[in-house]
C-alpha cells in the first residue's frame, strides 16, 4: 500500500501517532491519578468497535501507523481482544500498542499478542511489594512482575515500564530498578508526575524533576543515545552490561514539545490535540457510518490548526484534566 503524506500542524510537527483512549474506568488506584478508585460520572457509552474501526481507518488514511490503546485501563473492556484485533487489521496501520497496569497479564499476554498487540507498557512505580501496594491500593507486585515476564515469552517486540518519580515514594529505588533491567530487554521509562486538577497537593509533596536521575545515571556508566527519527519525547539511556534500557520523560524540561509526534481521542470520541489542552473536539458524529470517512479526515486535518506549539503547565494550566485516567497519560 502506498502510504498517505503524514498529517501535520502549523509547526511543522508530523503525527504517525495516536493515542487512543478506550475507557475511563480504571480497577487501580494509583495515588496520582485515582486516589479514591474510578468515580462513574456521565452515562457515556465508551467509543465501540465499529467507531473504533472507522476512526482508526480515518487515522491511517492520513498517514497515521502507530496507535496505542490506554485507558483508564484498557483492559477492563470485555471486548478489549476485538478492539485490538479491529485496530491492528486496518490496512496502514504497522503497529499496535497499548498501556496496562498489568492486571492479570501472566494469563492474559498469550491472547492480547495474539489479537495483534505488539507493544505493551506496563505501569510500576516500585518493586517493593508494600510500596506497590500503597501506591496502586493494590497488592500485586509479583502478578505484575510475572505478567513482564510473560509479556515478554509470549513475544512481544516491545515492552516498557512506566515508573512515575515519586519523591519520598520511590525515589530511593534507582538500583533496584536498574537490577530489573539487568537481564530483562525492556526499557524502564521515569516519568515526571505531572500535575493535575486533581493532585495539586500530591504533586507539591511528590514531584521531584527526572533532570535529578540523569547524574545518576551518567556515575553508573548509563550513555545517553542518539534519538531515533521520529522518535518521542522521551529519551534513553544504555548501559554495556545491562540487556534493558532507562528512559526519561520529563514534559516539564525545555522544549519537550518540539518532538510531539502523537495525537489523542478520549474514550468518547474526542480529538485532543494535546494532553493538556483544553476540551476536546467531538469525532463521534462522524464515527457512525462507514461513508463518513472522507468527512472524518476533514474535519482532522481542519482542526490541526488549532494544535499549539506547546503546553503551558509551567504557569500551572493543566488544561481541565482533573487526572490522565480520563486521557490516558
Ligand atoms: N503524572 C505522570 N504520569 C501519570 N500517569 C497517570 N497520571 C500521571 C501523572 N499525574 C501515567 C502513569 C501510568 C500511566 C498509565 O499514566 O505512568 O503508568
Ligand atoms: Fe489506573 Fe493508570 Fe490511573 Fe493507576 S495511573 S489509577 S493504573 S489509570
Amino acid at each position: 500500500m502506498n502510504h498517505p503524506p503524514l498529517i501535520g500542524d502549523r509547526f511543522g510537527r508530523r503525527f504517525p501517532y495516536l493515542r487512543l483512549s478506550v475507557t475511563d474506568v480504571c480497577n487501580f488506584r494509583c495515588s496520582y491519578c485515582l486516589p479514591d478508585g474510578y468515580q462513574k460520572a456521565h452515562n457515556d457509552e465508551f467509543i465501540t468497535v465499529a467507531e473504533t474501526g472507522r476512526l482508526v481507518k480515518a487515522f491511517a488514511g492520513l498517514g497515521t501507523w502507530k496507535i496505542r490503546l490506554t485507558g483508564g485501563e484498557p483492559t477492563v473492556r470485555p471486548d478489549f481482544v476485538s478492539l485490538a484485533e479491529t485496530v491492528s487489521s486496518t490496512p496502514g496501520i504497522r503497529r499496535v500498542a497499548f498501556t496496562t497496569n498489568g492486571y492479570k497479564l501472566p494469563e492474559r499476554a498469550r491472547s492480547y499478542y495474539a489479537s495483534g498487540l505488539r507493544a505493551i507498557n506496563i505501569s510500576i512505580d516500585s518493586l517493593d511489594p508494600r510500596r506497590f501496594h500503597e501506591i496502586t491500593g493494590h497488592n500485586r507486585l509479583f502478578e505484575v512482575v510475572e505478567g513482564v515476564n510473560a509479556a515478554l515469552n509470549v513475544g512481544f517486540e516491545s515492552v516498557k515500564i512506566n515508573t512515575v518519580l515519586l519523591k519520598g515514594l520511590n525515589d530511593d529505588e534507582l538500583d533496584g530498578f536498574l537490577a530489573f533491567v539487568e537481564s530483562r530487554p525492556v526499557s524502564l521509562r521515569f516519568i515526571e508526575l505531572m500535575q493535575t486538577g486533581d493532585n495539586l497537593s500530591y504533586f507539591r509533596k511528590h514531584h521531584i524533576p527526572a533532570a535529578v536521575i540523569r547524574s545518576k545515571l551518567a556515575e553508573r556508566g548509563w550513555a545517553l543515545q542518539e534519538r531515533a527519527e521520529g522518535a518521542g519525547p522521551a529519551v534513553e539511556y544504555a548501559h554495556p552490561a545491562y540487556a534493558g534500557r532507562i528512559g526519561l520523560i520529563a514534559p516539564y524540561a525545555k522544549d519537550f514539545c518540539n518532538s510531539c509526534n502523537r495525537l489523542r481521542v478520549s474514550s468518547r470520541g474526542a480529538l485532543h490535540l494535546c494532553l493538556f489542552g483544553s476540551g476536546g473536539y467531538d469525532l463521534r458524529p462522524l464515527l457512525q457510518a462507514d461513508d463518513q470517512i472522507e468527512e472524518l479526515k476533514d474535519k482532522i486535518l481542519s482542526l490541526m490548526q488549532f494544535k499549539r506549539s506547546s503546553h503551558f503547565l509551567h504557569e500551572g494550566d493543566t488544561g481541565v484534566r482533573r487526572h490522565l485516567a480520563s486521557i490516558g497519560g
